[in-house]
């Protein structure tokens, strides 16, 4: 695995068990992007592998590429024999390690919609993306949960890095119409997709959220000294008593996302 020298905050936290319930996405990108085993697979902000793996398994030659090096090297450890035919990169989504044209399928899950220059990075993707190749894209829909957790924390956190702008904006289809059009390439199918994740509790469910993500992992020194820590914990759990349902004594999040599936304005 080549390295570069990424410090970020995505391997601060247990993102491993918030992947672990992402996999269905995952699933559902590799299916759309009818993967075979010919392809050459890149995924574009692999965390921890999930998509790189279901695409190996299928036969696919796979290039995997994230900026968090603690992800991953648990990516490269999963015990799967697919891991090990991987070629795992350290680098970001707006410089990746692969020829123009290389890919048959290029994916995301949640992924390059944390680009830092929405331009750049879809640029960059098409570079990548051969011309009779396709883009598969999962993002998180504007005022879906996930964009809602990413601003109660905000609260607490340091501002981000300067972006193009909230990276829900790679869950709305026309923003992706624009982002694509210029480099020739169209959104060719999109729909609104649901994960559901159940949990025993509201406190659960508050604890989970926390807990696997890095960016508040990472402030929890300082805001426990500041005695904040409790009110970051009572915002998200604020939001779970807000935006869950309660079935069966379980509750029950609904986390909303673009599939999309972007093509060279060519293919038919
Ligand atoms: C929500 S996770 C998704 C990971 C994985 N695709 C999945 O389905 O579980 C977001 C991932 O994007 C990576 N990431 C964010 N910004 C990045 C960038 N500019 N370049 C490379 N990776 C980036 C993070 O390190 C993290 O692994």
């Amino acid at each position: 695995m080549s390295q570069h020298p990424y410090v970020t905050t995505w391997g601060a936290g247990e993102y491993r068990l918030m992947a672990e319930r992402l996999a269905p996405v995952a699933e559902a990108a590799v299916q759309a992007a009818e993967v075979k085993s010919n392809h050459r697979v890149l995924d574009v902000a692999t965390g921890t592998g999930n998509a790189a793996l279901l695409a190996a398994d299928l036969g696919a030659e796979v290039v995997a590429v994230d900026f968090e090096p603690a992800l991953l090297q648990i990516a490269q450890s999963r015990a799967t024999e697919s891991a090990a035919s991987v070629r795992w990169e350290n680098a970001d989504v707006e410089t990746l390690p692969v020829p123009d044209a290389w890919a048959n399928v290029v994916i995301s899950v949640f992924g390059v919609m944390y680009a830092a220059d929405h331009v750049r990075a879809a640029r960059e993707l098409a570079r990548c993306v051969a011309t009779d190749g396709r883009i598969v894209l999962a993002s998180w829909v504007p005022g879906g949960f996930m964009p809602a957790m990413g601003q109660a924390l905000g609260e607490f956190l340091p501002p981000p890095p300067a972006s193009s702008g909230p990276p829900s904006r790679w869950g709305d289809p026309s923003v992706l119409g624009e982002l694509f059009g210029p480099t020739g390439m169209f959104v060719r199918t999109h729909s609104t997709q649901n994960l559901t994740m159940v949990f025993d509790s509201e406190v659960h469910a508050a604890d989970f959220l926390v807990r696997t993500a890095g960016n508040a992992m990472a402030e929890r020194e300082r805001l426990t000294e500041q005695g904040r820590w409790s009110d970051l914990h009572a915002a998200v759990q604020s939001l779970v008593a807000a935006r869950s349902q309660q079935i069966n004594g379980q509750h029950r999040i609904d986390f909303q996302y673009l599939l999309a599936t972007i093509a060279p304005a060519e293919e038919s």
